[in-house]
């Protein structure tokens, strides 16, 4: 059966990217023309980790669109207990979608192999494609183009910044990471060397030069979700805190520039970026955040079949 999924973005051509950013901006501004395309349709949305927006975004999305969304937390159901390629194959006889955040991007591959519908990443150790593409479709409202742009991307080299390297290439905008951090379980060695021949991958650990290039100056927390509380991870921790200290998102760093600042939350104020820098005129975190349910459903419709 020929389906479409989104697991890396690595597989979508230039068009596919460009055309979902740009519908998700028109169904921002038309959202009744796309209330009913989803009439009687089932999205799955398998959490084995915490989420507020992608749930929250999925969920609204399906119900915007005239569907229905199913939350699944891990932790209740019998994926704990079972081989994950027979549940879903099971779940995709039963919903039309499936939307998952994994710990371990293996199983997201299994995932996608098992199931007969869609399937999408809601983000795993190493890829977060619907947040990119999301904040493709607020950069290009902020800036209309993205082509020819600089985002410079701060803090830990992870999931998220993997994404945005993706996608940032693909769209013709030039990545600057600046990541005296690298989250081992987040390494995709491939993913370096193909950035590195497409001419728009630089690395620095100079963030005063590199802010002064900016146009998006975007950061993430410096330590994942899954691993934020965990004792075991404390002296890492502690250690990465120390090394990233030199890197946050502060006052200091961004005064007399006009950049645009993202991150896509949660946010660990005092750690990554100030509270000013949060509120700052420039900020357009909220803005970002709210645009992942128009990207979502774009997503959701190009899946479908329905754009
Ligand atoms: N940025 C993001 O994915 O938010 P959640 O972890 O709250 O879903």
């Amino acid at each position: 059966m020929n389906k479409r999924d989104l697991l890396t973005l690595k597989d979508w051509s230039r068009e596919d990217l460009i055309n979902t950013i740009e519908e998700a901006i028109t169904i921002k501004q038309n959202p009744k023309r796309y209330a009913e395309l989803l009439n009687g349709q089932t999205l799955a949305m398998l959490f084995q980790k915490t989420s507020t927006r992608t749930r929250v975004s999925f969920e609204a999305a399906m119900t915007q669109l005239g569907g229905h969304a199913i939350f699944l937390n891990w932790k209740t159901t019998n994926f704990t207990l079972a081989e994950i390629r027979d549940e879903v194959r099971y779940l995709s006889r039963n919903v039309d979608i499936i939307m998952a955040r994994l710990l371990k991007h293996q199983d997201l591959e299994k995932t996608g192999e098992a199931s007969r519908v869609p399937v999408i990443n809601g983000c795993t150790e190493k890829y977060h494609p619907c947040q990119t593409l999301c904040d493709l479709v607020t950069i290009k409202e902020k800036k209309d183009r993205l082509k020819g742009l600089n985002l410079v991307y701060v803090g830990v080299q992870n999931n998220v910044c993997n994404s945005l390297i993706i996608g940032s290439i693909k769209v013709g905008m030039k990545i600057t990471v600046v990541a005296p951090v690298i989250h081992q379980p987040s390494l995709d060695r491939g993913l370096i060397e193909e950035a590195e021949k497409s001419g728009l991958y630089y690395t620095t650990l100079n963030i005063k030069e590199a802010v002064k290039e900016a146009d998006i100056v975007y950061t993430d927390t410096w330590i994942d979700m899954e691993l934020f509380s965990d004792p075991k991870f404390k002296k890492e921790k502690e250690k990465r805190i120390e090394k990233l200290k030199p890197y946050q998102l502060n006052q200091d760093l961004l005064k007399d520039r006009d950049v645009l600042i993202m991150h896509d939350m949660p946010i660990h104020e005092g750690y990554e970026i100030t509270r000013q820098v949060i509120e700052s005129p420039n900020s357009i975190i909220f803005e970002q955040a709210e645009n992942r349910l128009y990207g979502q459903k774009a997503i959701l419709l190009k899946l479908l079949e329905k754009i």
